[in-house]
């Protein structure tokens, strides 16, 4: 059994740091939170500790879901409106960590760089979890979706993943890394055919290294029957004017693609939809990805309470 000392202080930035164990012992904590979670509940465990939330970036899904996670837990939160009202344009990021380390007592993170939660961690004495950082990781994301999967089909090993957009996409990087932790998992990848869309080789070296089986499609049509787990996210391109081209067709969700998939098909989405997902599936069982997002709470109240020492 994993010890509870092996998460006080640690710093959330990558799922490539996390074994199976630890996220088991993660979504253990996850359940024993639901309660609190979904009954709208508050406990005092946290009531001493604060969270800072540095956004230099939009959310609504990351942000809240941590602030609410922290206020459940009978924890303070704070942070400013948009980086512009702070002084970050003209401080250094290890001199805004040493500034915040003497009011909070767990931050989190989403920058536009990557590598900009790692760099804010090292200089910092109190824990770091990166809410997402440029096209590199997101790793709560990573671990929430796979609570998802774990919660609505009871186990994660053998799921089959169809992750279709923009590879880019930093969800679409931690998602595969978690998901090789895991016995006999297998993604496929329907990405756009330019380049800078697929996914990149950095991501791609990571999957050979941990062993995970992956292979490229060319439509939905060519999986559905075999897959457990559709995760689409947008993938418009851009017109040299800047304005988005209307997306392929084979990068739409649409009921009627669905109708050979597997009867507890999850199909799961990370950010806002465009018209990657159309309106059309949440009206049947594969709908998931409400419910995902709501799943966020108990897995960053188990994260906040972890890294605090406290869970
Ligand atoms: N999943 C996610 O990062 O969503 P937000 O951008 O809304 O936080």
């Amino acid at each position: 059994m994993i010890k509870l000392s092996a998460f006080k202080g640690r710093d959330i930035l990558s799922m490539l740091d996390f074994t199976r164990k630890d996220i088991e012992y993660i979504f253990k904590i996850a359940e024993k939170m639901e309660p609190i979670a979904f009954n709208r509940k508050r406990t005092d465990l946290l009531k001493d500790y604060v969270m800072a939330t540095l956004f230099f970036e939009p959310s609504t899904r990351t942000r809240l879901s941590f602030e609410t996670a922290m206020l459940r837990l009978g924890g303070g939160v704070t942070g400013w409106a948009s980086p512009e009202v702070s002084r970050t344009a003209i401080e250094t990021i290890p001199d805004t960590a040493k500034v915040i380390e003497g009011y909070v007592d767990v931050v989190v993170m989403r920058h536009k760089e990557n590598g900009a939660p790692a760099l804010y961690a090292k200089n910092s004495a109190v824990p770091v979890i990166s809410g997402g950082d440029g096209t590199n990781e997101h790793p709560t994301q990573a671990l929430l979706d796979l609570y998802t999967i774990e919660r609505e089909k009871g186990s994660i090993d053998e799921v089959k993943v169809l992750l279709m957009g923009n590879m880019d996409q930093r969800a679409m990087h931690s998602l595969p890394f978690a998901l090789a932790k895991f016995d006999d998992t297998e993604v496929f990848i329907l990405a756009p055919d330019d380049k800078d869309r697929q996914m990149p080789k950095w991501a791609i070296d990571k999957f050979d290294k941990l062993g995970l089986k992956y292979s490229n499609v060319q439509n939905v049509e060519e999986v559905i029957e075999e897959v457990d787990v559709i995760y689409p996210i947008y993938a418009k391109p851009y017109t040299e004017e800047g304005f988005m081209k209307p997306v392929e067709d084979r990068f739409k969700i649409t009921k009627e693609k669905l109708k050979n998939a597997k009867k507890d098909l999850l199909v799961m989405h990370a950010l806002p939809r465009i018209d990657e997902l159309s309106t059309d599936v949440d009206d049947t069982p594969h709908a998931k990805y409400f419910k995902q997002s709501g799943y966020g709470i108990p897995v960053r109240m188990a994260l906040l309470a972890l890294v605090l020492g406290k869970a």
